[in-house]
């Protein structure tokens, strides 16, 4: 059987350097190019048509790789982080009019997707949720795509359940700006930066006299691996957009 041929973009950054290792390590992909800031995506793709792009750059140019990408028929396993509920969906569109396959993921890890999958749950029965993420200085957007994806998760579930968003409680005065951090759907998001983190995340939940803590640690950029090598392996026989590895790993 031929090998799925594979282009790592973002190769010199810390995923791509793992990306480029995992797949060169996968007895089923061939990588056929690893490129960066200074190579031409576009032209690296014009002569590798149906390839797999796996993206792992900057959320400034993370949309319009996902463009690039299409536009040369390639097939996307995007991990940048940053892109908008907007792009998501014009994204969607794109997919479906070329009918190409494409995988974008916030987190490759599979200690992530239950964490968000437990937290949408949980968010069933519960009355109060905050999210704490807790990420490396160099991470370059806040809150992460992650700890957005986990909220919107929580809000769907509540949703289908019948249930409101979560609501405040506001503090009466925030002495300082931001102390309160930021929401969504009635959720709070705080982002910590700082050295000897990688990427971390927990949801807390309240209700009268319980709460409940699901907290995710990342030690090794590793572990995002057998994730993106998954994505790889089936992004081509994809029907459009995925949005999640959930959808990959729990159909
Ligand atoms: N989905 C997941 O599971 C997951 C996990 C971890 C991280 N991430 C996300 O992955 C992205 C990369 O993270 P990282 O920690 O690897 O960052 P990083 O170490 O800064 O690596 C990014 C690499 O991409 C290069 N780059 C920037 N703009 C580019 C462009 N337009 N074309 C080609 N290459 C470009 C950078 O070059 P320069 O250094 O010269 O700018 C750098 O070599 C971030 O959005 C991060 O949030 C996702």
């Amino acid at each position: 059987m031929s090998k799925i041929p594979v282009v790592v973009n973002g190769a010199l950054g810390k995923m791509g350097r793992e990306a480029v290792k995992a797949v060169t390590e996968a007895d089923d992909l061939d990588l056929i190019a690893s490129i960066d800031m200074d190579d031409d995506l576009a032209e690296t793709l014009s002569s590798n048509k149906g390839c797999v792009v796996v993206d792992f750059t900057h959320p400034s140019c993370a949309y319009k790789n996902c463009e690039t990408i299409l536009d040369a028929g390639a097939h996307g396993v995007i991990g940048t982080t940053g892109l908008t509920e907007d792009q998501f969906q014009v994204l969607d569109k794109m997919c479906a009019d070329k009918k190409r396959g494409f995988v974008i993921a916030a987190n490759f890890a599979i200690t992530a997707v239950l964490m968000m999958r437990f937290a949408a749950e949980a968010a069933k029965h519960m009355d109060r949720a905050e999210i704490i993420e807790l990420h490396h200085p160099a991470k370059a957007d806040s809150p992460s795509g992650t700890a957005v994806k986990t909220a919107e998760m929580m809000a769907l579930s509540r949703e289908a359940a019948g249930l409101p968003d979560f609501e405040g409680p506001e503090s009466e005065k925030e002495l300082i700006d931001g102390a309160r951090g930021g929401s969504h759907r009635g959720i709070r998001l705080h982002s910590v930066r700082m050295p000897g983190q990688l990427a971390n995340q927990e949801v807390l939940l309240g209700a009268p006299g319980q709460t409940l803590s699901i907290r995710q640690d990342t030690i090794d950029r590793s572990c995002f691996m057998p994730g993106v090598v998954l994505a790889c392996r089936r992004v081509r026989e994809l029907d459009g957009l995925v949005v999640g590895l959930d959808r990959l790993l729990f159909g």
